[in-house]
């Protein structure tokens, strides 16, 4: 039977009215729109403390550290969308990243969960940049820290609070599209590439 592509769309906040999160469940929506397997999750349901050696060492991996590691498993693609915080990583996406990269199943290699899939990124911002110097953060720690491959295409949504419609698309038609593409790249890459 032939394996089906799955993506996983993320957002590193745990808002409730967060937009990373709208934009996040955009491309849940239009994957599923367009006939790909796709599942949106919510970080807010993966509690895990900051990461502490100690903690580690004393308590093993705490068990959302493991099943995050296991929902991105059962993906091929990830795309992540990211809040900027000061220009960078909000703490809530780069300690669960942090958390993934410590889990080791015996026998596999390091950081093997994040090597073997692909990913795509994104940010949504109230401001005019969109969030896209977040990005530069993220794209660093998933490519020179985890090994993982990402597209070099991203979609950023500036003035955010007024970007998206009732039904939760963005207002804006090119961008649209444009996102659009990049999931559909995201797709294809996980379908070629995945371990
Ligand atoms: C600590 C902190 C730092 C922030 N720094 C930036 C920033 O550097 N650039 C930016 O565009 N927005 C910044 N913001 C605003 C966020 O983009 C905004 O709160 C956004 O809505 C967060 O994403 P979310 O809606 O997905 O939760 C910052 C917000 C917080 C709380």
């Amino acid at each position: 039977m032939p394996h089906t592509t799955k993506l996983l769309f993320i957002a590193g906040s745990a808002r409730e009215a967060s937009l990373n999160k709208r934009l996040a469940r955009l491309g849940a929506d239009v994957a599923k729109a367009n006939g790909l397997a796709a599942t949106f999750a919510d970080l807010g349901d993966y509690p895990l403390p900051i990461y502490d050696g100690d903690f580690e060492a004393k308590s093993g991996m705490p068990d959302n550290a493991k099943k995050l590691k296991a929902l991105l498993l059962v993906h091929h693609g990830v795309f992540i969308a990211a809040p900027e915080y000061n220009a960078s990583l909000a703490p809530l996406l780069k300690n669960a990243l942090d958390w993934v990269s410590r889990t080791r199943d015996e026998g596999e290699p390091p950081l093997h969960i994040y090597k073997s899939r692909v990913f795509a990124i994104g940010s949504a911002s109230p401001g005019a940049f969109g969030g896209m110097r977040g990005l530069i953060a993220l794209r660093q720690t998933l490519e020179m820290g985890l090994g993982a491959l990402v597209l070099p295409d991203q979609i950023v949504v500036p003035r955010a609070a007024d970007a998206f419609d009732d039904q939760g698309h963005l207002k804006d038609k090119g961008l649209m599209e444009m996102y659009k593409g990049l999931i559909q790249r995201l797709a294809h890459a996980a379908t070629v590439l995945r371990g």
